[in-house]
């Protein structure tokens, strides 16, 4: 785990793994569902994506079935063993790894498809599906997923529902606390939580379903999904525009929601130096076909049911965009290989970002209006501080993210994490958002990194509110412990 987290020890009152722990473990999973004590088998489950959080547990179980996974909680909660809920373990907080010796229950062998209708859209499923496979399955009915991430080919549904996970399509089909229709979720002491409703409107009683979406794990298991889905649009185009300045970045947001409207599927942006690390990296899709190179680069998707009357409105748009200087350069795919090629260029970021030894993540909401400001003070503060350049500890700042969310991803790349850097970036950044009116998560949640900020975006009443909430459903403290709330 990086320097940072050294303050954390780890809470006596967690009993630690016997041998008789495991005999209960192994008698209830088969063979393929337990990794137990062999070191090289564990690591996966053990490190994150980023590779900056490092736990060690020594067992990770895999339940097919949603009984185990209330036998293995019930086990957990009466024998005080603290657990990590993961699912394909992508999260960028270290929220799915577990800090110490936690067991991990991690979902990959819950991926049936349960049931799905195609009348209304409605997929249920358990919480291990891959969102890709999802995506894929839907397709061959007309259908698709409401999210859709980078993440996508590993990330499972249940880790999607327990982030809140937003993506690049929220800005038309908005978040999962409105398209998750139910879950079925076990509750630490065992209890399954039968919520799986397939029901648009249903006004009976507290909407607990909405509790577990974003818990990241410290309420109980996510065990099935029920979700709405849309139909797949048959008209995708896509562009990506070079632009002189962040304020024409906004001027061309707020044009396209007029002009495109309903059409609209993706407002997304980059910046020039997220540009540079795609090319240093040689990441698939860094040949950007604009002539120039741009401060700004943004990625409008639309998607309707008429291509000829769809693909008419997105050239008169850009014609307009140009011909009144707001976007500089244009490129428009002109079939679906140029579509997921322009898409690799925004989706291979992330992975670029990662490529140079450590990254420093952030998330950030924040109003348009100061989006990118925030990506120059950084700079700033780094630069004056004599961190930031060729041969110096940190190498770039690099902002892209959800313009259409108003979501900055802002990822501060470096040799290694280095405490005198982290000490220059936080609490700074998180001051800042503050002062702006902003969240300091955007999508990617609290789990470790963020726990002990959650004050810079919530009042203390709020927190008071949701320790009595984790209280209640986890009396004993034994899901993913050290995260979420603050510990501090
Ligand atoms: P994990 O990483 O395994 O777990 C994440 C959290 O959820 C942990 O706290 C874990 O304990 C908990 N959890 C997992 N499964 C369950 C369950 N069944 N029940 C209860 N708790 C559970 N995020 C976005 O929001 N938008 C993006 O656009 C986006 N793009 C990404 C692109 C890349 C390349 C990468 C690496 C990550 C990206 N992410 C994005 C972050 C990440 O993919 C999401 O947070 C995703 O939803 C995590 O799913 P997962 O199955 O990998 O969960
Ligand atoms: C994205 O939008 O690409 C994801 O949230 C991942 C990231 O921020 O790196
Ligand atoms: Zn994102």
């Amino acid at each position: 785990t990086a320097d940072k987290y050294t303050y954390l020890r780890r809470n006596p009152n967690f009993k630690e793994l016997t041998q008789d722990d495991i005999k209960f473990f192994a008698s209830i999973l088969p063979a393929n569902g337990l990794i137990i004590d062999n070191e090289e088998d564990l690591i996966p489950y053990n490190v994150d994506w980023m590779k900056k959080y490092r736990g060690r547990s020594r067992l990770v179980a895999k339940p097919k079935t949603t009984h185990q996974v209330s036998q293995i909680l019930k086990y957990c909660n009466e024998n005080k063993l603290a657990v990590v809920p993961q699912g394909g373990n992508t999260g960028l907080v270290g929220g799915g790894v577990p800090v110490f010796d936690e067991i991990v229950l991690n979902t990959n062998n819950m991926n049936q498809i349960r049931s799905f209708d195609p009348v209304s859209g409605i997929l249920v499923c358990d919480a291990g599906c891959i969102l890709e496979v999802l995506d894929n399955y839907l397709a061959e009915q007309g259908y698709t997923m409401p999210l859709d991430l980078g993440a996508k080919g590993s990330c499972h549904i249940g880790g999607n529902v327990a982030t809140n996970a937003g993506g690049l399509r929220l800005l038309r089909y908005g978040s999962l606390h409105g398209t998750v229709l139910g879950l079925e979720a076990v509750l630490p002491d065992g209890t399954i939580l039968d919520n799986l409703s397939t029901l648009r409107k249903d006004n009976t009683g507290y909407d607990i379903k909405q509790l577990f979406i974003g818990s990241e794990g410290t309420l109980g298991v996510i065990t099935g999904v029920s979700i709405l889905t849309p139909p797949k649009p048959k008209a995708v185009n896509v562009a990506v525009l070079g632009v002189n300045t962040f304020q024409n970045v906004q001027n061309a947001f707020v044009m396209s929601k007029n002009k495109l409207s309903e059409i609209l599927s993706a407002f997304e942006f980059w910046d020039s130096d997220a540009l540079k690390l795609l090319k240093a990296h040689n990441i698939q899709g860094k040949n950007l076909p604009l002539k120039d190179n741009y401060p700004f680069y943004v990625l409008i998707e639309i998607s309707g049911s008429n291509k000829y009357h769809d693909d008419d409105k997105l050239q008169n748009f850009l014609e307009e965009l140009l011909t009144n200087e707001i976007v500089n350069d244009g490129v428009v795919a002109q079939d679906e290989t140029q579509i997921s090629a322009l898409w690799s260029l925004r989706e291979g970021i992330p992975e670029a970002c990662s490529k140079t030894g450590a990254v420093y993540k952030y998330d950030i909401s924040i109003p348009l209006s100061v989006f990118y400001q925030m990506a120059e003070d950084i700079r700033n503060r780094l630069r004056s501080a004599g961190v930031l350049g060729e041969d110096k500890p940190v190498s770039n700042v690099v902002a892209y993210g959800h313009v259409g969310d108003g979501n900055i991803h802002l990822n501060i790349t470096a040799k290694s994490y280095d405490p005198e850097v982290t000490n220059l970036i936080e609490p700074y950044i998180y001051e800042w958002t503050e002062q702006h009116n902003g969240s300091i998560s955007a999508e990617h949640g609290l789990g470790l990194m963020k726990a002990n900020y959650l004050r810079y975006s919530k009042s203390s009443s709020m927190i008071s509110i949701m320790k009595q909430i984790k209280q209640s459903i986890d009396p004993n403290g034994i899901m993913n412990p050290y995260k979420f709330l603050p510990t501090q």
